[in-house]
């Protein structure tokens, strides 16, 4: 279909501190924007749906599948000439792993499977480090390709492998959380996490190709599934009011994982994620946005139950309505549109008050010692309007904290 792609988000800065940003469709509410173009590729089932994400060389196709690994395989084989370096965990493996490997096979292609533990606490060096083992064992080399089939966990750790396995080796993303699919397999930040803190190491490395199933959807748990909700709501209030709009007639059906409406969440909010990547690859500004909510979440993360369980789609929703409400304190936004945004969360069947138990004052602690802290400045993404928001460091931390206590914390 070939429509062109067209520069659409504005950045313009304020005087103390903050910088505006919004990305804003244009003309139509799925025209393409900058750092994505958008095309339909026949497949062998017909029209394949692709969201291409432009970054010169390094771009690349996010596909999209219902059902298909057959289809799914026979691209990724395209990819991997000599074989596919698997990296999975056992209970992706359990579920979906035979007829992918199969299918693979079918496609002409042999594949060697390497299962990680399960969960964020095998995001480490240790696993890592045993991935190279099997890779020298099997002796693959510069042309090697690793596949990481899984969630969030398995693409970081997969993706660090084959960003320095041999100083670099091609990757591919085939995600099976809605968390993977709308956030961590694309964009291409890769990495593992050190026993003082999450995501302290690793590299930017591009898939060549992010191959997105659909239908593996149906086997997730519902906390990893309304949680992952939480970032599509996100990419509504960053970049897209039409969007946000939409997942309010349609929050229901995308849930109940109807197709049509999953797809149109997912193929959004990559397009969302991929345009904001293609127009600051490295964050070194805009992509900050993609933060929004985060601030508050990670502090809440690192306290009480959150600790001990992954709950990180239900923090950012805190997150979302602790930087609504920091906003409409500071009177950068309006009270209709914060109830709009906490309706919502709580329709995707997330919670909208900080949990029992945490203490305000910790929680200020914590963001302040959050790596992201820059000049021990605290940095908010807040709401300006549905669909746009602003990076401020100048929040008083009275704010904060009152913002906190009315949310349900002590
Ligand atoms: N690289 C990035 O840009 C980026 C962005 C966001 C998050 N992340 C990282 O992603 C991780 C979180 O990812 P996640 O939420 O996918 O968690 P996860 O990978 O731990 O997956 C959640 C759970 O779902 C299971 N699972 C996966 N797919 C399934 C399926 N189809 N059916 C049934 N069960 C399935 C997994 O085994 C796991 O138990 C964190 O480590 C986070 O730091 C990275
Ligand atoms: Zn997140």
């Amino acid at each position: 279909m070939g429509r062109g792609a067209s520069l659409a988000f504005f950045w313009s800065f304020r005087a103390v501190g903050a910088k505006r940003f919004s990305l804003l469709p244009r003309v139509a509410p799925h025209f393409p924007m900058h750092g994505m173009s958008e095309r339909s590729s026949l497949g062998e089932n017909g029209n394949r749906d692709v969201v291409r994400v432009e970054l010169g060389e390094r771009s690349y196709d996010i596909r999209f599948y219902w059902d298909e690994p057959e289809a799914l395989a026979r691209d990724v084989a395209a990819f991997c000439p000599e074989g596919a370096f698997v990296v999975s965990n056992p209970t992706i493996w359990h579920l979906h792993g035979e007829r992918l490997v199969r299918a693979l096979e079918v496609a002409g292609i042999p594949s060697c499977v390497e299962l990680i533990g399960d969960g964020e606490r095998f995001k480490t060096l240790e696993t890592v480090s045993r991935l190279y083992d099997r890779l020298i064992a099997e002796r693959y080399g510069r042309r090697a390709c690793v596949v990481a089939f899984g969630g969030g966990v398995v693409g970081d750790v997969a993706g660090f492998v084959a960003a320095t396995f041999m100083r670099g080796v091609s990757f591919i993303q085939v995600p099976t959380t809605v968390v993977a699919m709308v956030d961590s397999a694309v964009g291409g930040k890769t990495g593992v996490d050190h026993p003082r803190g999450k995501n302290l190491i690793g590299a930017f490395w591009q898939p060549r190709l992010v191959a997105v199933d659909l239908a593996y959807l149906r086997t997730l748990g519902p906390n990893d599934l309304h949680g992952g909700f939480a970032e599509v709501i996100k990419y509504g209030m960053i970049a897209d009011a039409e969007f946000f709009a939409w997942l309010e007639e349609q929050m229901e059906r995308a849930l109940a994982l109807e197709r049509e409406a999953l797809q149109h969440v997912v193929r959004r909010s990559c397009e969302i994620k991929a345009q904001v990547v293609g127009a600051d690859e490295r964050e070194s500004g805009l992509r900050a946005i993609l933060n929004y909510g985060h601030t508050f979440a990670h502090a809440i993360e690192s306290c009480g139950e959150y600790r001990e369980r992954q709950f990180h789609g239900q923090a950012v929703a805190i997150g979302m309505v602790a930087a609504a409400e920091t906003a409409l304190q500071l009177g950068m936004f309006s009270c209709g549109e914060a109830e709009r945004q906490r309706s919502l969360i709580e329709r995707a069947g997330l919670p909208t008050r900080v949990p029992e138990g945490l203490c305000a004052d910790e929680l200020l602690d914590r963001m302040r010692s959050d790596k992201k802290v820059v000049g021990g400045r605290l940095r908010f993404i807040l709401p300006l309007r549905i669909g746009e928001v602003t990076i401020r460091d100048d929040v008083p931390e009275e704010v904060v904290v009152g913002v906190l206590r009315k949310l349900g914390a002590k």
